[in-house]
């Protein structure tokens, strides 16, 4: 049974990976706009990962016999300056979410909720990856700066290698 404080966390929780696939969704279609197809698909790929998050946390309340409560999401940008902005802002949005699991696991341990800790491993796991790949990305961006030819090579870079970083999940 999932404490009243453990389930609103992971009702957040839920809250947070669906606004993360809405968002990237969201930079997704401005990637199409651009005519950056390798970078729409990239993203696209890590919205629907978001998803599967939220469904995750969704299946696991339920295994515990908890209700699972869903809120309103917040409309996300449409527009980012230029394909580095989008990118940093997706690495600031996961930084928040690491920060909501390690705090969420700091509930669980406080309230001896172990199944609950043991389950946000992956969590905890899988934020360390997310934290690097979009971190790589902002790297490569930073070196191309405004070089037109760089940002072609690596939108097509990105097209190849979809899905190739979670082959092992
Ligand atoms: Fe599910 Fe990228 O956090």
């Amino acid at each position: 049974m999932l404490s009243e404080k453990m389930l609103e966390g992971l009702n957040n929780q839920i809250n947070m990976e669906m606004q993360a696939y809405y968002t990237y969704l969201s930079m997704s279609a401005y990637f199409e706009d651009q005519g950056l197809k390798g970078f729409a698909s990239w993203m696209f790929h890590h919205s629907e990962e978001e998803m599967t998050h939220a469904m995750k946390i969704y299946d696991f309340i339920h295994s515990r016999r908890g209700r699972v409560k869903l809120t309103a999401l917040v409309t996300p940008p449409s527009e980012w300056e230029k394909p580095l902005e989008a990118v940093e802002s997706a690495l600031h949005h996961e930084q928040k979410v690491t920060a909501a699991i390690h705090n969420l696991v700091k509930v669980a341990r406080e309230e001896g909720d172990y199944a609950t800790d043991s389950f946000l491993q992956w969590f905890v796991d899988e934020q360390v990856e997310e934290e690097e790949v979009v971190d790589d990305l902002i790297q490569k961006l930073t070196l191309i700066g405004d070089f037109s030819p760089g940002l072609y090579l690596l939108d097509r870079e990105l097209s190849e290698n979809v899905g190739e970083e979670d082959e092992e999940e």
